[in-house]
């Protein structure tokens, strides 16, 4: 396995699992993975029928017919459409046209149909917060699209660094198209990003015409607080497309996500439209359509569920939660003398939280950590866009065993106060 410290950002998913793969006793708190206690095959493959009658009474059609054609090819744009546009407003307060959503293969495929059709010049630039999830950067990079980070921390800052940004681009002749946004329980910071700054950087993107892609897979996981409008509720001017997925709320391998486009892309009915349309068509050739069984699992449930996964999520949403302040509360533990020097947030939601380090933590320390002490942290470099972040690290706690927890933290302690030991010896 290569050793070297600065690592591509294509090249770092391979290097996690490799170290996975070379450590297995290890205890992973890189992984952000669904836990997989709460899949339930049977119970999911079961709904299919289910929606196959539904299938079959709708389009006039034999039971074994709406079989039959659902195991066909089949429509590019999807056809569980009408069930997911009642599940985003039911769940996710996010009310859109059916005819408006994209079914695609997971959230990543929509991802980049989106930045494929917003980005078709060379000069076309995505804009992202600094750090950010490496499956949108991974998209990119893969195609050559530039990507210009957001630095701010502050969420009070951003608008004026995103005015501050599209400008700058302009006089280099060049054009912000979109603005990449994980705003409900951030990955990788486990952040919420502020009601202000949501309208702030809304209205931004409504005058400077910036399409923001809004991707919230993790909204569905709030475990206290108060839950904030997403930017597609709070967008008056048609600039927000919302991507979702099923791969937390039931699994990943089902490979079921998609985009919404708004009614009206930037106040016309005819762009959003075509939008649409230019997604349907990028997708056509890229996947032909999204598996049909796949969405008459998710179309099954969803009917199963009378359209809202809230409740079929509970028992997750109480197993994160648990996790969460399993975590929470080993940190404050392992790490009570060292509250000046480490630091790291509490999440209301989602996945993940973030540490700040008093030394930087990065391929090489991975490699030591998981060697020494058996246990796989993720430096937060590794979704930085321009080599910051190299002091913290983020830690998942969605696919950890929770009798694990507290001893993965020990061990974490035990590193931390060794690479300290290094760094004061070396002052
Ligand atoms: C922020 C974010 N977006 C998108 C995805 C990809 O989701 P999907 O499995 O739907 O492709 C993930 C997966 O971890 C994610 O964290």
């Amino acid at each position: 396995m290569s050793t070297q410290t600065n690592t591509s950002r294509l090249a770092v998913m391979n290097f996690l699992n490799e170290v996975a793969g070379d450590f297995p006793d290890a205890i992973s708190l890189a992984s952000g993975r669904p836990a997989e206690a709460f899949f339930d095959l049977e119970r999911w493959l079961d709904s299919i029928p289910q929606y196959q009658r539904e299938f079959a009474s709708r389009r006039d059609l034999s039971y074994a017919d709406a079989g039959r054609l659902l195991a066909q090819y089949g429509r590019t744009n999807g056809i569980v459409n009408e069930l997911i546009a009642e599940q985003l407003a039911l769940d996710e307060g996010v009310h859109g046209r059916s005819e408006h959503i994209v079914v695609s293969a997971g959230c990543q495929e929509a991802l980049a149909l989106c930045m494929l059709s917003l980005c078709q010049d060379k000069n076309d630039v995505v804009i992202a917060r600094d750090p950010t999830y490496i499956g949108m950067t991974g998209v990119a990079d893969l195609h050559g699209i530039e990507i210009v980070p957001l630095h701010s921390k502050d969420d009070s800052q951003l608008a004026a660094e995103l005015e501050e940004v599209a400008e700058k681009l302009r006089h280099q002749g060049k054009r912000a198209r979109a603005l990449y946004l994980i705003p409900e329980f951030d990955n990788p910071t486990g952040t919420v990003l502020s009601l202000e700054a949501r309208e702030a950087l809304l209205s931004v993107c409504a005058g400077q015409r910036i399409a923001v892609l809004e991707d919230n897979p993790y909204g569905m996981f709030r475990y206290e607080g108060e839950r904030l409008p997403t930017l597609y509720a709070l967008d008056r001017a048609g600039c927000v497309i919302y991507l979702f997925t099923y791969s937390k709320t039931l699994c990943p391998a089902v490979r079921v996500g998609g985009a919404l486009v708004p009614d009206t892309l930037f106040g016309s009915a005819e762009a959003a439209r075509t939008l649409v349309a230019n997604l349907g068509e990028r997708k056509s050739f890229l996947t032909v359509n999204t598996s049909q069984l796949n969405q008459a699992l998710i179309g099954g449930m969803l009917l199963a569920q009378q359209g809202t996964l809230r409740e079929l999520i509970a028992p997750q949403l109480e197993h994160y939660r648990r996790n969460r302040d399993l975590l929470l509360a080993a940190l404050e533990k392992e790490f009570a003398d060292q509250r000046d020097a480490v630091h790291w947030n509490r999440p209301e939601g989602g996945f993940f939280l973030t540490m700040k380090l008093p030394f930087s933590f990065g391929q090489a320390e991975v490699l030591r950590c998981a060697r020494e002490q058996h246990v796989i942290p993720m430096p937060l470099s590794f979704f930085s866009l321009s080599g910051t972040c190299q002091d913290s690290i983020r830690l998942a706690f969605s696919n950890v065993e929770p009798s694990l927890i507290g001893e993965g933290v020990a061990r974490l302690g035990q590193f931390v106060r060794q690479c300290q030991e290094v760094c004061d010896a070396a002052v």
